[in-house]
């Protein structure tokens, strides 16, 4: 194992540094919860609600149910959009309570809502606490984990959200018998109030701290997540970094940024058009056409969203040994490979039987080829590729187009279906798909094992050093 300039090698397994991680990864939870919940209840609020008006407008139903679905993604935008800032002057720690209570109020909400424009209210605000989790969640944790386990810590983020998909479709299962959408909407308030009363007692990020010039609390974060020879390593590095004034949008585009700013934006990008969410969002009605009956496709999404958490296991215990590149890419060539075969197997007449069977086990498998790589991969990379002064903005920004992509992929999503039919909407997947792998081969880095402070050391020198314009993927680090 290679000693890093941040310390040891096995004495990282301070066991405070995992509650902590695990606690503050429950804003992933929300985050799939969310996700996951709504394609249940919306079954039964078409039954509570004329869904024809809206403030006393006529409207065409299917688009009042689009708002309501959509509303979460637009809340989550908008989350977003301040998230960045707002984890910036108010620290990582106060953003992960106001979201939490964001979020409780917005369920809260929902689950009463006397009116469908009340529901559409809850649904925003609930998005918002969504979109406030999503930037907040991986920053924090990045911050506060020691650099050899980062990847896995960060990538805990990425298991509470597919768990919180899981538990969402689960909880639909349950309750759909009496029809309990409230039940199924206000859940959410259950993980919410429990994040809020946990984070009380945790420690805010060191490295915010430092940069606010509290140096004292920052050693003394150090302390309780670190061993003694590793904290005084540490707190070198974070020092050696530290700029005192907090970075505008505007910085994001000096060019020694610019080259994450572009890596960022295309994993955002990339990680929605792949077509991740349709499959999400749209699972029993993708299985139907297979020929599954209602509750057997339901069931067969329960075992959908099983294998997404299950793989995302894998990837958490792997991010840290082959590191981000290897699993990204290999990855990437599944889902390309498997979004292929989808699309030909819906190509060809009748699809029962065995070929039903086929497209039900290559649906699997693209999901499962998500959850390994490109899934926890892009939240783990954008919460370690910027520079500290601009970390929480550039994060913020990057997230907003990964929300506004999936609501666009969302949204369009069956239109393409009607315009090129199910085999061509996987093929254009697919070859979007094979961008995404050329795109992370030529542009994404190494950054397993690196402290934050050292990438953002290199990222300096390979625009100000001798190594200006030399693009190329680093090498992974050799680690044990
Ligand atoms: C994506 C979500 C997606 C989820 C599925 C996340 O990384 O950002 O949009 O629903 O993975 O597991």
């Amino acid at each position: 194992m290679t000693a890093t300039s941040t310390g040891g090698s096995v004495d990282e397994r301070n066991p405070f540094v995992y509650v902590v991680a695990a606690l503050a990864a429950l804003n992933g939870l929300l985050f799939g919860f969310d996700t996951g919940v709504i394609s249940g209840a919306m079954l039964y609020i078409r039954e509570t609600f004329e869904l024809a008006t809206i403030f006393g407008y006529s409207m065409n139903p299917s688009l009042v149910e689009g708002v309501i679905v959509s509303g979460a993604m637009i809340g989550a935008i908008v989350g977003a959009a301040f998230g960045g800032r707002l984890a910036d002057r108010l620290g990582r720690r106060r953003l992960i309570l106001v979201g939490a209570v964001v979020f409780f109020v917005g369920s809260l909400i929902m689950a009463v809502a006397p009116t469908v424009e009340v529901l559409i209210l809850g649904r925003i605000v609930d998005g918002i606490g969504v979109g406030f989790a999503s930037v907040v969640g991986p920053l924090y944790i990045s911050e506060i984990s020691p650099p050899k386990i980062r990847g896995s810590l960060v990538s805990l983020n990425q298991l509470t959200i597919t768990s919180g998909i899981l538990i969402a479709y689960l909880v639909n299962y349950a309750l759909s018998e009496g029809g309990q959408w409230r039940w199924m909407l206000g859940l959410g308030m259950v993980p919410a109030a429990i994040l809020f009363a946990g984070m009380l007692f945790m420690p805010e990020s060191p490295r915010w701290l430092y940069e606010r010039g509290h140096e004292d609390d920052a050693r003394d974060v150090l302390s309780r997540t670190r061993t003694e020879s590793q904290v005084a390593g540490e707190l070198r590095e974070i020092k050696k970094n530290i700029q005192t004034e907090s970075g505008t949008l505007r910085d994001l585009l000096q060019a020694w940024v610019r080259p994450m700013l572009v890596v960022g934006i295309g994993l955002a990008v990339f990680q929605q058009v792949t077509g991740i969410n349709t499959v999400m969002y749209y699972a029993p009605t993708i299985l139907e056409s297979t020929g599954f009956e209602d509750t057997a496709s339901i069931l067969a999404t329960v075992g959908i969203g099983a294998v997404n958490v299950a793989m995302t296991v894998v990837a958490v215990l792997l991010m840290d040994r082959l590191g981000r590149r290897p699993l990204l890419l290999s990855g990437l060539g599944g889902m390309t490979v498997m979004l292929a075969v989808l699309g030909a197997v819906f190509y060809l007449p009748g699809l029962s039987g065995g070929l039903g069977l086929l497209a039900t086990g290559s649906l699997m498998l693209y999901v499962a080829f998500f959850a390994i790589g490109l899934g926890p991969v892009f939240w783990l990379m954008i919460s370690e590729i910027y520079p500290m002064e601009i970390r929480g903005t550039a994060m913020g920004v990057v997230t907003v187009l990964n929300w506004a992509a999936n609501l666009i992929v969302s949204l369009t999503f069956l239109r393409l279906v009607d315009l090129f039919g199910q085999s061509g909407t996987f093929w254009l997947y697919g070859v979007l798909t094979l961008f995404a792998l050329v795109f992370c081969y030529q542009l994404v880095p190494e950054t397993k094992g690196r402290s934050l402070e050292e990438i953002e050391a290199d990222l300096r020198e390979t625009a100000f050093g001798s190594t200006v314009g030399d693009d190329s993927p680093r090498p992974a680090e050799s680690d044990d």
